[in-house]
């Protein structure tokens, strides 16, 4: 190997030997409750696809359409020659949705992320106020800034507004406040009436919620409309910025709120100026997504928190009773094993003694003595499934002298 190129071995040696190497797995086939993973017919527990919506036959059958009339690329980005029909009616479809004035559509939630907060905060005049447990693509994004940026305790609105009051006095130019609306390890959601009444009072304060986990799940009587909607906070919150690649089933970022905040996205995101625009398929499978939740088959959203509440509940009586897993109020359910062997070990048996696809989440993604299997609950799953992988997660428990 040449030279210059030998920092590859050292450093995956490091991975592997601090256990930390990612191993894929291979689904051969579509993502749903049951997956053919390498061979192996498994349920599949640790998915994004909360609505079961990735491989819905309504979702193909539109993709497939899109596919026929407009072809499988879009040839540019948005900006230049890639604006299709389609794109316009997906954003116009999620504002909608969301009951917001207008949406902005981005490659992935990821360069959402990178490509927004980036541009809202870029200045040392600027100032970045962030939950402890932020996803790492906000953590990338601020990142990218040159703002002051400071970290609040996670949901804590007290030490956020210690933090707010002490930056303040400095006289930023403006004072972003970013949390998830989700937090993607332990499921639970941030206070986000409590926050909004935190930053009421000052005026260069910007409210930045990033829902990937919460739409599609939460919403005032199961709409899915996401943790603004659980707390009618539409209008108030500045920025909502959320993903199709989850309870959407499909791809892409997204950013909804006033028009002009849209306007402003489209003309200074560079994620988003500088990649091209999604292929049709995907963009007329999202606006089927939207449809399915709202009007073709409303009880879907429904059906998620009746599995949700069913799993956890068992979870938790059979003897899985840490407080992480209780605290959980969304379709992530934490399953603390405490121990990073465990966990691994856990996961290896569930999938090749029971037939159960759910990985585990260890140190350094979680804090030591957190180490866990991340269960993801999905609509589409029957009573029956849902019960096998209860039935192995409590025999697994019980060999692993977890209870
Ligand atoms: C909280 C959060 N934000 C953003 C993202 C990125 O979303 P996407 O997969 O659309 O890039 C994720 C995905 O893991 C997430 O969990």
């Amino acid at each position: 190997m040449q030279e210059s190129m030998k920092f590859l071995s050292t450093e995956m040696k490091e991975i592997t030997d601090a256990g930390r190497e990612w191993v894929h797995r291979v689904l051969e086939g579509p993502s749903d409750t049951i997956c053919n993973v390498e061979g192996n017919e498994v349920i599949m527990l640790c998915s994004n696809n909360y609505l079961g919506l990735s491989n819905h036959p309504k979702m193909k059958e539109a993709a497939i359409n899109a596919v026929k009339t407009h072809g499988v690329g879009s040839g540019s980005v948005r900006a230049i020659a890639g604006n299709m029909d389609l794109h316009e009616q997906w954003e116009k479809r999620l504002a909608e949705f969301k009951e917001q004035e207008a949406a902005f559509i981005t490659s992935a939630g990821f360069t959402a992320n990178q490509g927004v907060i980036q541009q809202l905060a870029p200045t040392p005049d600027d100032v970045i106020l962030s939950d402890r447990l932020n996803h790492g693509s906000i953590i990338d994004g601020v990142r990218t800034t040159k703002a002051k940026r400071a970290v609040y305790e996670h949901c804590d609105t007290g030490s956020l507004e210690d933090e707010l009051s002490k930056l303040s006095k400095e006289n930023p130019r403006r004072i972003l406040v970013i949390t998830d609306g989700v937090f993607s390890m332990d499921g639970d959601h941030a206070p986000l009436d409590e926050i909004y009444k935190v930053c009421e009072p000052y005026s260069n304060a910007i409210i930045y919620v990033d829902d990937a986990h919460g739409d599609g799940v939460l919403g005032r009587n199961y709409s899915g409309k996401g943790l603004v909607d659980h707390y009618g906070l539409q209008g108030k919150v500045h920025i909502e910025m959320g993903t199709f690649s989850k309870a959407f089933g499909t791809m892409g970022g997204s950013i909804v709120g006033s028009k002009e905040l849209v306007t402003w996205c489209r003309n200074k995101t560079r994620s988003y100026l500088l990649s091209a625009s999604h292929p049709p398929a995907t963009a007329a499978a999202s606006i089927k997504a939207l449809d399915l939740i709202e009007h073709e088959e409303p009880g879907i959203v429904k059906k998620l928190w009746e599995n949700i509440e069913y799993f956890k509940k068992q979870i938790i009586d059979m003897g899985y009773n840490h407080e992480i897993t209780s605290a959980s109020t969304t379709a992530i359910i934490p399953i603390i094993f405490g121990d990073p062997l465990k966990a691994k070990k856990a996961s290896n048996s569930l999938y090749s003694d029971y037939g159960i696809f759910a990985l585990p989440i260890v140190f350094p993604m979680v804090p030591r003595g957190l180490d866990r299997i991340r269960v993801q609950a999905n609509a589409a799953l029957s009573k029956d499934q849902l019960d096998q992988g209860l039935r192995a997660f409590e025999e697994v428990g019980k060999k692993l002298g977890i209870f």
